[in-house]
């Protein structure tokens, strides 16, 4: 049994309970939104939250957005520029891509820093601002 599957197993029967001490803010979010006993195959990082991204590089777009931004810019609450919806980040873009990654680093207005994603990288952070925005 490889330790992917074990860790699997492990969350499914304990619920999460404790399975990481490290367990951040967005790994529960992402927990929380994700089906009860969802199946995940060995190498799609796209489940079983940080244990396996953090062991398989960068997060993508779609999993930092689905993760942690998709709260406000899933619907465009507080005025934040709506996933996906061109006309919203047009105007946005239009500055430069450093400059807008560095309001969502360090926020802007109702935006908080990061997007509260405390442990995602400016990589991740552009990942999901390229995801966003398109
Ligand atoms: C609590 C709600 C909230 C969350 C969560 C959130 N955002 Fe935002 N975001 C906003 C709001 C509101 C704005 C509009 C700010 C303004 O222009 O006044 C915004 C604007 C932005 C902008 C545009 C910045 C600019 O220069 O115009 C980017 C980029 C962005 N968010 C990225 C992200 C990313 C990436 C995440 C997830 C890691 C995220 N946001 C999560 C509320 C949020």
């Amino acid at each position: 049994m490889t330790k992917l599957m074990k860790f699997v197993m492990v969350a499914l029967l304990g619920g999460m309970v404790s399975v990481s001490m490290a367990a951040t803010k967005e790994e529960k979010i992402a927990e929380r939104i994700q089906p009860v006993a969802k199946v995940c195959v060995e190498g799609d990082t796209s489940c079983a939250g940080g244990a396996v991204s953090s062991s398989a590089g960068p997060r993508t777009g779609e999993q930092v957005f689905n993760a942690v931004c998709a709260g406000c810019h899933g619907t465009g609450a507080m005025g934040s520029p709506k996933a996906h919806d061109a006309g919203a980040w047009g105007p946005r873009m239009s500055k430069g891509f450093d400059k807008v990654l560095a309001n969502a680093i360090n926020g802007l207005n109702m935006m908080p820093p990061k997007g509260t994603c405390a442990d995602c990288s400016k990589e991740e952070l552009g990942n999901a601002i390229k995801f966003m925005s398109k």
